[in-house]
Parts: C-alpha cells; sequence; structure tokens
C-alpha cells in the first residue's frame, strides 16, 4: 500500500515514526512532525514527493548522502536519525526544531543586520566546511535550509544546516522535474553546478556568498523572475556590489562577497570558513553574547556530477566563531595609509588577484598542442585558453577562450550582452580565438565582397572589418582583416580574421577588448604561426 505524504492523517505510524502535525510543505515533499514510538522522542519527518522514490538514481544518491550527512558530526549540522524507504515513500527523519528557518526570518524582518548575518553565516560555513572534509557537498545552501531553534530562549538561536543532497537535480541541474514542475530556487545555485559539471565545495562558497548578499539587502544578487533569465545571470552577469545598497556596510565586504560568487570556483575563497572569516571584521570576531545593537535576541547532463565529490581541503574552523585572522591578512593592506588608491589595489590584488591575475600571466607563455575534429589542422595555444564548440545551424563555432563565450560567435540573442559584461568583470577571459569550421570562400571575390561575407558571419550587425590582404598564415594561405565588434555602447572587442584556404575553408577570428588587443596581438601572431597541417 503507497502513501500519499501530502496526506497523512496524525497517529499515522510510518517507518516507526507516529505523525502529529504537518509543519510545512517544501519542494520536494512535505515535512511533519512525528514521534519517534520506540525512542520516545519527538522527530521531524520529511516525506518526499513518491516522483522521487520512482527515480533509481536519486533514491541510490538519497540514500548514499543521508548517510554520510548522517556521519558527519557537528554541532551545526541537523542530526539526522534515520532515512530509507517505507510505503513507497522515501523519508528521513532528523532532529525537531522548535523555531523558525532563515527564509521565514528574512521574509518577517527584511535585510538583516551584519552581525547577525556574520554569526548565522559562520556557524553555517562551519557545518559545511565540515561536510566538505567529510566529502559531502551540500549543493543547496538557502535561507530556507537554515534553521533557528528557538529552545534555549536566553542564549543565541543555534544554527542547524538541513538538507544535504537533497537537491532536486533528478533529470537536469535546474530543478526541472520529469512532469516538468519546477522545484526550487535558482536563487544561490553556482555556474558549474548549472552546466551540470563537476562540483565541489566551492559551489557552496558560491551559493553562501549569495545567500549572506540576501540576508544583508533583502533580496537575492541575481533577481529576475524569468528562470532561463536568473540561470542565464549566473553564469553570466558581474555580481553585484553589495554597497551600492547598503553602503554603511565597509567595501571589503562588498568585494569578498563578489569573490564568493565569482564565475569561476578557482577565483572564490577556498572554504566557506574562509569566506565568511574574511567577512568578519575584528570588532565583529567575537561578539557579545545578547542583545548588542543590531544583534537579535537570542542570536546538466543527468546526474553528470554524481559521483564527482571531492572535499575541498577544508580550512579548520572554530565552531561558532569565523575566523577572524583572514580579515586581518585580508584588510592588513588597507590599513595605516588607508583607502590610498595604491592599498586599495593591492587588496584587490590579494582578494582577486592571486588565483585570478597570476595564472593568465602565465599562461599566456605556457602553450598547448590544440587538435579537434573538423579542424584541418593544429596549433599551439596558450593554456589558459579552453576548448568549447558550439553548433551554429550550417556550421560550427570552436572558441578558444577563458570564458564560454561560444553564444556570442553562435549569434544568440542576449549574448552580446552577457559578452560585455564579461569584459566588464574580467577582460582577461575575453582573450581567444574563434574557429568558424565551414566559411565561405574568400580568395577569388573582390575585396568589398569579401569584407561583406565576412562582416555577415561575425556576431550582430555591426563588426566593421579592413582588407589587410594575403599572407600566409603558419604554413597556409590566407586573407587577413582587421577591424572591430561593437558588444554594447561602450564595449568593442577588437578582432584579427584570418580567412584560411583550407579545406574545407576556415575562418580564424583573435579577438581581445580593444584596451588588451595590443598586449595580445603577439600571442595571436604566435598562435597564427603555429598552424600545421599532419602531412
Ligand atoms: N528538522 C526540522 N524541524 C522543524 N522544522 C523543520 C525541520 N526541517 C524542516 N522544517 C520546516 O519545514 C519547512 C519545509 O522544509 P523543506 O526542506 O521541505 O522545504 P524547503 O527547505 O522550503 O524547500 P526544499 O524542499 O527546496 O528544501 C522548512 O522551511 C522548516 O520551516
Ligand atoms: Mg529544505
Amino acid at each position: 500500500m503507497g502513501f500519499t505524504p501530502n496526506y497523512l492523517e496524525p497517529g499515522t505510524v510510518l517507518a516507526g515514526y507516529q505523525i502529529e502535525s504537518m509543519i510545512a510543505r517544501g519542494g520536494m515533499g512535505v515535512v511533519y512532525r512525528a514521534f519517534d514510538v520506540q525512542l520516545n522522542r519527538p522527530v521531524a519527518l520529511k516525506l518526499l514527493a513518491p516522483e522521487f522514490a520512482a527515480n533509481d538514481k536519486f533514491r541510490q544518491r538519497f540514500v548514499r548522502e543521508s548517510r554520510l550527512a548522517a556521519s558527519v558530526d557537528h554541532p551545526n549540522i541537523l542530526p539526522i536519525y534515520g532515512a530509507g524507504e517505507s510505503s513507497g515513500l522515501l523519508y528521513i527523519a532528523m532532529r525537531y526544531v522548535r523555531g523558525t528557518d532563515v527564509r521565514a526570518e528574512l521574509e518577517a524582518r527584511g535585510a538583516l543586520p551584519l552581525a547577525e548575518v556574520i554569526r548565522i553565516l559562520g556557524d553555517t560555513a562551519s557545518a559545511l566546511d565540515a561536510a566538505h572534509a567529510a566529502g559531502l557537498v551540500h549543493r543547496d545552501v538557502k535561507p530556507g535550509n537554515i534553521l533557528l531553534s528557538e529552545d534555549r530562549a536566553d542564549v543565541h538561536r543555534h544554527v542547524y544546516l538541513t538538507d544535504f543532497g537533497l537537491t532536486k537535480r533528478t533529470t537536469s541541474a535546474t530543478g526541472v522535474t520529469t512532469a516538468g514542475h519546477f522545484l526550487g530556487t535558482l536563487d544561490y545555485v553556482a555556474p558549474e553546478q548549472i552546466r551540470g559539471e563537476y562540483v565541489d565545495g566551492r559551489a557552496d562558497v558560491y551559493a553562501l556568498a549569495c545567500v549572506a548578499y540576501t540576508l544583508l539587502t533583502g533580496h537575492p544578487p541575481f533577481d529576475h523572475d524569468d528562470d532561463s533569465a536568473q540561470l542565464w545571470a549566473h553564469m553570466t552577469e558581474e555580481p553585484p556590489f553589495l554597497c551600492a545598497e547598503r553602503p554603511e556596510v565597509p567595501s571589503e565586504i562588498g568585494l569578498i562577497i563578489q569573490a564568493g560568487m565569482a564565475k569561476r570556483r578557482e577565483d572564490r575563497p577556498t572554504s566557506c570558513g574562509a569566506l565568511i572569516g574574511m567577512m568578519t571584521p575584528p570588532s565583529l570576531a567575537n561578539p557579545p553574547p545578547v542583545d548588542s545593537p543590531g544583534v537579535a535576541a537570542g542570536s546538466a547532463p543527468e546526474d553528470a556530477n554524481d559521483d564527482a565529490v571531492s572535499p575541498l581541503r577544508a580550512t579548520p574552523v572554530q565552531h561558532g566563531r569565523p575566523p577572524g585572522g583572514s580579515w586581518h591578512a585580508a584588510m592588513a593592506l588597507l590599513k595605516g595609509k588607508a583607502w590610498i588608491p595604491m592599498a586599495l589595489v593591492a587588496a584587490l590584488f590579494l582578494i582577486f588577484g592571486a588565483s585570478l591575475v597570476l595564472p593568465q600571466m602565465s599562461a599566456t607563455n605556457e602553450r598547448v598542442l590544440f587538435r579537434s575534429e573538423g579542424i584541418p589542422y593544429t596549433l599551439e595555444i596558450p593554456k589558459s585558453w579552453t576548448h568549447h564548440i558550439r553548433d551554429r545551424g550550417e556550421s560550427t563555432v570552436s572558441v578558444l577562450s577563458a570564458a564560454d563565450i561560444t553564444a556570442l560567435f553562435a549569434d544568440e540573442p542576449e549574448a552580446m550582452a552577457a559578452t560585455a559584461r564579461i569584459v566588464d568583470l574580467e577582460p582577461a577571459s575575453v582573450v581567444g580565438l574563434a574557429i568558424y569550421h565551414r566559411s565561405p570562400r574568400v580568395s577569388n571575390v573582390l575585396p568589398a565582397a569579401r569584407i561583406d561575407a565576412v562582416e555577415a558571419l561575425l556576431p550582430g550587425q555591426a563588426a566593421k572589418l579592413t582588407d589587410r590582404g594575403p599572407l600566409t598564415f603558419g604554413e597556409v594561405k590566407a586573407r587577413r582583416m582587421d577591424g572591430i565588434l561593437p558588444l554594447s555602447s561602450t564595449v568593442t572587442l577588437q578582432v584579427r580574421v584570418c580567412a584560411l584556404e583550407t579545406d574545407p575553408s576556415q575562418l580564424l577570428v583573435f579577438f581581445a577588448p580593444s584596451r588588451l588587443f595590443e598586449e595580445n596581438v603577439r600571442v595571436f601572431d604566435e598562435v597564427a604561426n603555429s598552424l600545421r597541417q599532419p602531412k
């Protein structure tokens, strides 16, 4: 006999738990207050919708991750008492928390005071780092999954992080079920998780930074009604600067939250504790226990990354207090001659630079051999240029650069504005080469027609090229054209186009934000001269 989780009468016994009352209906099922008949204690019993039990992969992952979560013993991880399947339903029994959750808190009170946010998220970070060290990635860090206990009214409300591994990634990364129902929020999901890639603890760092932004402003960082606009924003839109809305919050905190929301996980702080630690000014590192001003009383492809859980090397974080040392390190450069531009640049370098700038500087010198199906030659390219490929109707385009901007060269709507935002955010990631696999042969036509044909192939309507005549490109005859490709009223890519006399004929478009073009021309020439056709 099967139960429907929505309609369990009080008194019903399921897997040894007697239902008392419904607490709330969530995205994946229903949470009841129940009673453990054998152990004689209250529990919260979450029953997942039957469609989840019907999905083998989900069921296996649910059981595996519930066990793993139960094995991580941490004061801020909600204790799990039992999990499994009964009467056709997946259930999870956990400690019953009398209190509220952070989403309800936000809805009731609006943006929260900084000290309170740091305290709640410091405890949450501590729970997440412990989970990462045990090989578990949460994947669904959000205010609704942070519970606040009111069991002990005399002290800070205790923080419990819940719902490990309970993402709705049953058929895709976006939480859309087979029935097409959307089952959760997309407000906090990391770009790599959206793409269905390998996910590690840095996806939780991203989500935690988005949660910090939300708690401090009252709304999520990327606030679009439309799901696809929301996903696109996570992948391409510059993370907003908190202090534009909360000018009284120190700008370092705004910068650190932005760093937590970096598109590339290697540009984020390395652990959740590091993120919140860097947000914690010394004055807040050891807040008085109660009633300090502003402190509230009390306190992808389907399952592509199922097994790709790799723990971060967790920064040890003391329970209950984010480490203040990181703040000192990050801010040391700002002290003394505080706020002079040099120091600001140095601090920015410390926060973003070590992971972002250095690899790119060295990567310009380090080359790897690039070869790909459909491209009848090899090239030696900078190591930082990764290969992204996309069908574009009749032809195909390969883009070699740090940022994935295939949508631009596939001439998709929105892609110009999105690329312009990436140029603002990370200009060096928009330096590279686009290869149009099959392009019109331009050798035997008049120069004007040649230019027209190539301009029409480039994104948008406004590309402007000048013919620079014939040249030998590596081992191959080619025509070269130089020009510009406007992305917005203020952002322009400069391009160097080479139409190759290969078979099939191919078009190579070197591109860089205009102000970075000159310093990359040498790299482009070297890549061009490295062209070899297999004998
Ligand atoms: N252990 C618990 N003790 C008391 N209340 C709980 C407990 N777990 C969850 N709740 C309450 O039930 C609500 C619904 O939880 P649930 O996890 O089903 O949904 P959600 O977190 O809103 O969404 P999602 O399904 O996407 O996680 C929570 O917001 C919380 O208020
Ligand atoms: Mg939940």
